[in-house]
């Protein structure tokens, strides 16, 4: 067997791929390897349930604010009770922070080189810097929606990197009117931005036809979190399948039951895990999750601009799910106007002042589930406690775990496509890395390593012989 590996930058984390040829010189398998682990389910053993907030925003240093919410989500449960309505605002505002903060990353940083340098472009200047001195105002755009974001999180959280802010049973401090006001004062701003994004996105996707088709392009279920009335949401609701058709296949499910339907299978080759829909099988039961899956999934955005945006996107699959990878871009920029449509909501509710932010109690479960929608994904955080709150049992499930077939699928269509021969050319490299970038994967979180590495793709003969090795430096 032959096998090229790839690893993949611009994505958070690191990682490899490796590509098999068979004795036709054809593809014959291809792989997305993670290749790191550092054991944070168990490391978190013998902890309490007040320090998991706090620890779990350590799982990762790219999205802290979505472990943060989910273990305290998790701390609510195991407390057995609801926090305040203001506190669950809060917690949602800071959640829309992330969104912004991390969708803006996302697009402008890591995925608009591509985009609008373009795949072929000289890959030295198809980066953030080439990007400043093509498109400056781009750039720029993309630095204060970020900032924007980022405030928003500082405003709640005061420690921007891990903000031990919200606890089991609600959060530790209101908003205050200073920083209400600043937030609001900036918002139109956010807004022009997201919404000029938003229509440079849907002008220029047409030059990537190609891309587009074979950039994860394959039917699948999609899973989110769904809100009242099928509404997209974000924080709470239930369990949503859809198909490729965009029919409902499960409805309503208990997020907190997820072990009924989401199973978890273990590849030799990738410490992380590969969960699937279990009545379909593994691994046939391959689900997406994350913003082309939160659109997918819902009826309706619920709020004006993002919906007829939509209705756009929506048109673009003849009303059926949008089934190609490459369009999470698109599914991304619309949630930033959905975020930020729903932070200006916020701003302009007296209750987000309010004190009455906690809900004090003990240990009433000795266990409970954490699931909200981080910006990449579906997020679970299931523990297990003693009478005393020690953590006995972690199982997180992270958004890049969801994704890991669709993101292992994704890799071996690009292979197939764009592989000529036997050599990682540039075109190769870059589609392989854009591919994965699509999905917008945070490495550092699903395999709980640290720091930012680079991506390898390896190139494997039918005997096993290296063809080719390529390495992209993070
Ligand atoms: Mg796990
Ligand atoms: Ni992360």
């Amino acid at each position: 067997m032959r096998e090229i590996k790839v690893p993949v930058t611009r994505i958070e984390g690191h990682g490899l791929i490796t590509i098999v040829l068979g004795r036709d010189r054809k593809v014959s398998r291809a792989r997305f390897h993670v290749t790191e682990g550092r054991g944070f389910e168990r490391f978190c053993q013998g902890r309490t349930l007040w320090e998991m907030p706090g620890i779990t925003a350590r799982i990762c240093g790219i999205c802290p604010v979505s472990h943060l919410l989910c273990s305290a989500k998790a701390g609510d449960a195991i407390l057995a009770v609801r926090p305040p309505h203001p506190a669950d605002k809060l917690r949602r505002l800071m959640n829309l922070g992330q969104f912004v903060e991390s969708h803006a990353l996302s697009f402008f940083h890591l995925s608009s080189p591509d985009l609008i340098l373009g795949w072929d472009s000289d890959p030295k200047a198809r980066n953030v810097f080439g990007l400043a001195a093509a498109h400056p105002q781009l750039a720029l755009d993309g630095i204060r929606l970020r900032a924007y974001g980022q405030e928003i999180i500082s405003a709640l959280g005061e420690k921007r990197v891990h903000p031990a802010w919200a606890v089991p049973g609600g959060v530790r401090a209101p908003l205050t009117p200073a920083a209400r006001d600043r937030l609001a004062a900036k918002l139109p701003e956010a807004m022009r931005i997201a919404q000029d994004a938003l229509s440079l996105y849907e002008d220029t996707m047409g030059n990537w036809a190609d891309e587009v088709a074979t950039f994860g392009n394959f039917p699948s279920l999609f899973m989110s979190l769904v809100g009242e009335e099928g509404a997209w949401e974000h924080y709470e609701g239930r369990i949503r399948f859809v198909d490729a058709e965009r029919r409902i296949v499960a409805d309503g499910l208990d997020p907190a039951r997820y072990p009924e339907y989401i199973g978890e299978a273990v590849e030799g080759w990738s410490y992380l895990k590969f969960p699937y829909f279990q009545r379909d099988g593994y691994p046939d039961g391959l689900y997406r999750v994350g913003p082309l899956a939160r659109l997918n999934c819902c009826d309706r955005i619920g709020t004006r601009r993002a919906d007829e945006a939509l209705g756009r996107f929506r048109s673009i699959a003849g009303g059926k799910a949008v089934t190609s990878s490459f369009h999470y871009h698109y599914a991304r920029l619309i949630e930033i106007v959905a975020a930020l449509e729903r932070v200006e909501a916020y701003l302009d509710d007296p209750e987000i002042l309010s004190p009455r932010v906690r809900a004090e109690a003990g240990v009433n479960e000795l266990e409970g589930v954490g699931v909200h929608e981080a910006p990449r994904g579906t997020l679970f955080h299931h523990y297990w406690v003693n009478e005393d709150g020690i953590l006995e049992r972690v199982n997180l499930i992270v958004s890049t775990g969801h994704n890991n077939l669709a993101m292992n699928r994704t890799v071996a269509q690009i292979a197939h496509h764009y592989l000529d021969g036997a050599k990682v050319t540039e075109g190769l490299l870059n589609r392989l890395e854009g591919g994965i970038r699509a999905y917008d994967p945070c490495l550092s979180c699903s395999v709980h390593a640290a720091g930012r590495m680079p991506l390898r793709v390896v190139l494997v003969g039918p005997d096993g012989e290296v063809l080719d090795e390529k390495v992209r430096d993070a």
